[in-house]
């Protein structure tokens, strides 16, 4: 039975809301991802954004990923938690000097520079500390993710990456600045994709992007693809670990690889999306004209994506075998977007129930506020209840 994976007992002495990690998922998953990308040879970084829990980047860094960073509080917490400098890729279109010279000083294996003007400055900062950069171009490759337009990152008219009517430019520019040194090339399209067709147009698009670097006499050591890769947000429990086989296949086929180059790969989403559930209590079941309320003690604060995204997340009341009840399930924020589900079927619910909403491990924890004077939701952890 589904409520079978939770220790329902152990919750109930714990003060809601909450987030709860399936340690053991978390290593399974990580133990795929080593498999699947050690077939091919391919370099993993795992996106620091998607979830920067202390003992989550452990994990995961105990596993020999790297870390893919957009902040100098993400450098550090993935230095903290023992990533390797020399495994950490540093992206993100406002790199303030702080953080680039905490990229600088640790030696961070790859700067992923969004546009010219950034170019300059790493290199200026570089030049001050008499040390060359090591940069990656993040292009943007008009590839279309076909995802949430909120999380759509390879298009036109999006501010990410640098235009390919304007790479060579850039390229010649580079060719000016003595303190940054060209090692790639990265790009990311866009999070959620469950369709392998972007990700095959991707492979297709970085092919002809390298024949034209190669016409200009430029050849880059590493391509980086960022990461995207979707995960099934309605059934959590049917295969909670995304299909990295199909994922690096889709590459390992298509890619035309020169001599020696390395491929490097940035999910977040994929690896601990399905491990963390967020689990709050019934506050009251409110019966109004036209709809019942499930209204939670969990809210916007605690799981931002529903407001954001409209994401749909599975929603689980773990307290209850009672028949299957519509409700909207809502938080307690004073926001009218502040629900988390509408029309949502759940086993009839009562004050004090237990509610898991699932798949929420990723954007989670790490997007949580304090907005209304809210506290920050706890963790907790199903190797140390
Ligand atoms: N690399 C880069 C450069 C990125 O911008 C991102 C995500 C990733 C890697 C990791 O992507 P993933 O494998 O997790 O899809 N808060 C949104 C998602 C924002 C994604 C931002 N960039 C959500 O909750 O859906």
């Amino acid at each position: 039975m589904l409520k079978g994976i939770f220790p329902i007992e152990k919750f109930k002495a714990l003060e809601t809301p909450f987030y709860y990690y399936d340690v053991e998922l978390l290593k399974r998953t990580l133990e795929t991802v080593k498999k699947e990308s050690g077939k091919y040879g391919y370099h993993v970084h795992y996106a620091v954004k998607a979830n920067a829990n202390p003992r989550l980047l452990s994990i995961i860094a105990g596993y020999g990923l790297g870390a893919d960073c957009v902040s100098g509080g993400e450098i550090q917490a993935a230095l903290d938690a023992g990533f390797p400098a020399s495994k950490i890729v540093y992206a993100g279109v406002g790199k303030a000097d702080w953080e680039i010279n905490l990229g600088l000083d640790n030696d961070i294996f790859c700067f992923n520079v969004e546009s010219a003007a950034e170019l300059e400055i790493v290199n200026e900062l570089a030049a001050a500390k008499n040390k060359v950069a090591s940069i990656a171009l993040r292009i943007n490759p008009e590839v279309d993710a076909h995802t949430h337009a909120k999380i759509t990152t390879g298009m036109k008219e999006n501010k990410f990456g640098i235009n390919l009517s304007q790479l060579g430019q850039v390229l010649d520019r580079l060719g000016e600045l003595p303190h940054v040194k060209l090692i790639g090339i990265h790009c990311h399209i866009g999070s959620q994709i469950t369709d392998m067709a972007a990700f095959r147009a991707l492979a297709i698009r970085v092919n002809e992007i390298q024949e034209e670097l190669e016409a200009r006499g430029v050849q880059v050591e590493n391509l980086n693809f960022g990461g995207g890769l979707g995960i099934d947000y309605y059934h959590p429990n049917h295969l909670p670990i995304p299909a990295f086989d199909n994922y690096f296949a889709v590459f390992n086929q298509l890619l035309q690889l020169r001599p020696g180059q390395q491929v490097h790969f940035e999910p977040g989403r994929s690896i601990v999306a399905q491990c963390g559930s967020l689990i709050a209590k019934v506050l009251y079941v409110k019966i109004g004209e036209t709809k019942k309320f499930c209204i939670l003690d969990a809210g916007f604060t605690e799981l931002i994506r529903p407001a954001m995204y409209d994401a749909y997340h599975r929603i689980e009341n773990l307290s209850s075998d009672e028949e299957v009840e519509v409700y909207d399930v809502v938080g307690p924020i004073c926001e009218s977007s502040d629900v988390f589900g509408k029309d949502m079927e759940l086993n009839r619910a009562h004050r004090g129930d237990l509610i898991a909403l699932r798949s929420a491990g990723a954007y989670g924890e790490v997007m949580a506020s304090q907005y209304n004077c809210r506290k920050l939701p706890k963790a907790f952890y199903s190797d140390c209840l």
